[in-house]
């Protein structure tokens, strides 16, 4: 039986019955695998999350009840082998087949004989990706829904939010893969040589326009070279570099939110900031924050606090740059988080947002007079955003959204910036979705 199919099915069971996340999940059992199982896992799972609902339109023609009504290892299985017919060119289909029911006998015995019929039937469509037949009745955005694999709901807002063809790019992005990127960490040594020596060590680097420390890595997987593990490189998106650029430079700045660290170590790596306190509210996470620092050689520089960012225990109004990287929705992370689109619900967002307000007063709080509060969030949405942002800033007279010098941002937020402070940035075929707001505290607040 292939390794690979049957950690995938795991995987996909847990995601749907557990609310687990796929990545930590598929990378625990991608490391015990050799390097091709332990790819093939991940091209799995990830085809089969991010195109669940553009699968189940296939499979349905082939069923004779509801994708929904079938036993979760079952519904699994068939999502998992019709996207390894469909979309996986280089899975032949008697393994697509084959291999998936051997991997679907070991969980539900007695489904293996359906599941090989209904996949049989599905080598045999000529339903392929761009092609799924809706029949009349649907609507365009039914039908974005569909072929971009989203639900309805969330197309509808997009659309609304970005307008038609932007909303689609953004969709589209989500189901794209894309070269890790890094930030390089020189600590002193000019960056170029750096690049030079990690190309030397087989880490070829392509610089990336958004950050100033942002590189792509051309064409191999980034996690698992050793110069990760040196501390020269770390896994951050381009975007989240691209984030922590509009902090405004300060011998400390807080981070209320900060596993597990990956804008701290933007801040400290561009010099942003000379010293870091870095806060989290959970434990596990600020310990993983501590030690990916101190394996990045940065130890000292960062002072890791486990506490709840809305009750800091930090004086007020003593802080000259904050950074509050807050926990939302995630609806920027599609591309890598593919499960969020079927979980989460529009009504979901009321409780992200409560959340993100408790924060951004607390922050504010800290803030000295004359200050910045940079408020973030991996969400497009503006219930999570610029509705947080105004609530909050109807209740205190002494603090406004501002608008940083646009010479100073980076490229791609000066054409994201619509001129009020509020920076929204589509997931890109590069980038993950993000958005931002600059916020000050008066000169003279108290
Ligand atoms: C978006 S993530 C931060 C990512 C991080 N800034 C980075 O770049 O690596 C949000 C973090 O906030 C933490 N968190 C959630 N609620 C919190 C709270 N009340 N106080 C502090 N941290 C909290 C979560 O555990 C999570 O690690």
């Amino acid at each position: 039986m292939s390794p690979a199919r049957a950690a995938a099915l795991d995987v996909l069971v847990r995601v749907e019955r557990d609310r687990a996340h796929a990545a930590p999940l598929v990378d625990a059992r991608a490391r015990r695998m050799p390097p091709r199982e332990g790819a093939l896992l991940r091209a799995l799972v990830r085809t089969t999350l991010r195109h669940a609902l553009r699968l189940d339109h296939v499979l349905a023609r082939s069923l004779d009840r509801p994708v929904a009504s079938l036993e979760a290892p079952v519904r699994a299985a068939l999502r998992l082998g019709a996207a390894q017919l469909l979309l996986m060119d280089r899975v032949p289909p008697h393994a697509a087949v084959g291999e998936t029911v051997a991997a679907l006998k070991a969980a539900a015995p007695r489904a293996a004989g359906l599941a090989n019929a209904v996949l049989r039937r599905v080598a045999a469509t000529e339903e392929r990706p761009g092609r799924v037949d809706l029949g009349p009745g649907a609507g365009p955005i039914e039908r974005l829904s569909v072929e971009t694999s989203h639900p309805l709901w969330l197309v509808r807002r997009w659309v609304d939010l970005l307008g038609e063809p932007a909303a689609r790019a953004a969709l589209e992005a989500d189901n794209a893969d894309t070269p890790v990127e890094v930030l390089l960490d020189p600590r002193g040594e000019p960056a170029a040589d750096v690049v030079a020596r990690l190309a030397a060590e087989g880490l070829p680097l392509e610089k990336v326009a958004w950050a100033p420390l942002a590189y792509r890595v051309a064409g191999r997987e980034a996690g698992a070279h050793p110069a990760i593990r040196s501390g020269a490189v770390a896994v951050v998106d381009s975007a989240a570099q691209a984030m922590a650029e509009l902090v405004p430079p300060a011998d400390v700045v807080v981070d209320l939110a900060a596993a597990p660290g990956g804008k701290t170590r933007c801040l400290l790596a561009t010099g942003r900031a000379r010293r870091v306190v870095a806060l989290e509210r959970h434990p596990r996470r600020a310990f993983r924050l501590a030690s990916n620092l101190s394996s990045a050689g940065r130890r000292d520089e960062v002072l890791a606090v486990v506490a709840d960012a809305g009750r800091p225990p930090l004086a007020r109004g003593r802080a000259a740059s904050v950074l509050l990287d807050a926990p939302c929705s995630g609806t920027g992370t599609l591309r890598k988080s593919p499960e969020i689109r079927w979980r989460l619900r529009p009504e979901d967002l009321r409780g992200f947002a409560e959340v993100q307000e408790r924060l951004l007063d607390a922050a504010l709080d800290l803030c000295a007079p004359g200050g910045t509060v940079v408020y973030v969030t991996c969400s497009l949405e503006p219930e999570e955003n610029e509705e947080v942002v105004a609530r909050v800033l109807g209740r205190r007279a002494d603090a406004f959204r501002a608008r940083p010098d646009a010479g100073s941002l980076p490229d791609p937020l000066g054409a994201a910036e619509r001129g009020t402070g509020l920076f929204r940035v589509a997931p890109g075929p590069w980038n993950d979705g993000f958005t931002a707001s600059v916020l000050r505290r008066a000169p003279g607040a108290r």
